[in-house]
């Protein structure tokens, strides 16, 4: 897909209602810090249109990034962010649930763990909610700059072993330095739109 215009058109905080929109809606999840930000800046060709951090906890709203008018990127805010009262993490984990259930245009939701490290218990509840929630997550193994190619197909499969996912499963790794994985996650995205 051409990107022609990008737009952060909705920004929910903990106490906004979730939005019911009229296009196809695409989810990023994962924990804090590993990355969901960055993708989606890769994914619109943008540097730093998608606010990033090296700390984590940068992302603290769920914020819709309309996309050529005809999709939305959904950036979830991060898991796992130690310095968040446990108030408001679950305050955050009933949200993010609600909007899962509640999204009738949720067409893909790209699942974001880190390729160097076995899954946290955070990432495992993160993939099953998803899955009981009836959806087929894709998995972005980030940061693959940080792991050498002899390693990638280790790595995966740790990823795979950690979150107890079948090899229907897809895992694509994904560096938003080198941008390896960009154009194999494009493909997955336009192909929602093929007729
Ligand atoms: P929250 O908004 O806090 O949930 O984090 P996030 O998941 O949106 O992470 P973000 O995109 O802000 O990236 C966190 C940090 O990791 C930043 O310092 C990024 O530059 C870095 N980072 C993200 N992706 C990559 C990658 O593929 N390779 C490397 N080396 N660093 C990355
Ligand atoms: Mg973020």
């Amino acid at each position: 897909m051409v990107i022609k215009s990008v737009n952060l058109e909705i920004v929910c905080g903990i106490t906004s209602t979730i939005p019911i929109t009229d296009k196809v809606e695409i989810a990023f999840a994962g924990k804090s810090n590993v990355g969901k930000s960055s993708l989606i800046n890769a994914l619109m060709n943008r540097k730093s249109y998608a606010r990033t951090s090296s700390s984590p906890g940068k992302t603290q709203t769920i914020n819709f990034y309309n996309i050529n008018d005809l999709l939305y990127f959904v950036d979830l805010p991060g898991y796992g962010y130690a310095k968040v009262s446990v108030a408001v993490k679950e305050k955050w984990g009933k949200m993010i649930e609600k909007y899962l259930k509640k999204s009738q245009q949720l067409k893909i939701i790209f699942l974001l763990i880190d390729i160097r490290h076995e899954p946290s218990a955070n990432d495992k509840n993160m993939y099953e909610w998803i899955v009981y929630h009836g959806f087929h997550p894709v998995i972005i193994a980030t940061k693959y700059d940080k792991i050498s190619r002899g390693q990638k197909d280790k790595h995966i499969k740790m990823i795979r072993n950690g979150l107890g996912a079948d090899n229907s499963t897809k895992i694509m790794p994904f560096s938003a330095l080198s941008k390896e994985g960009r154009d194999e996650i494009w493909e997955l995205i336009d192909s929602l739109f093929e007729d």
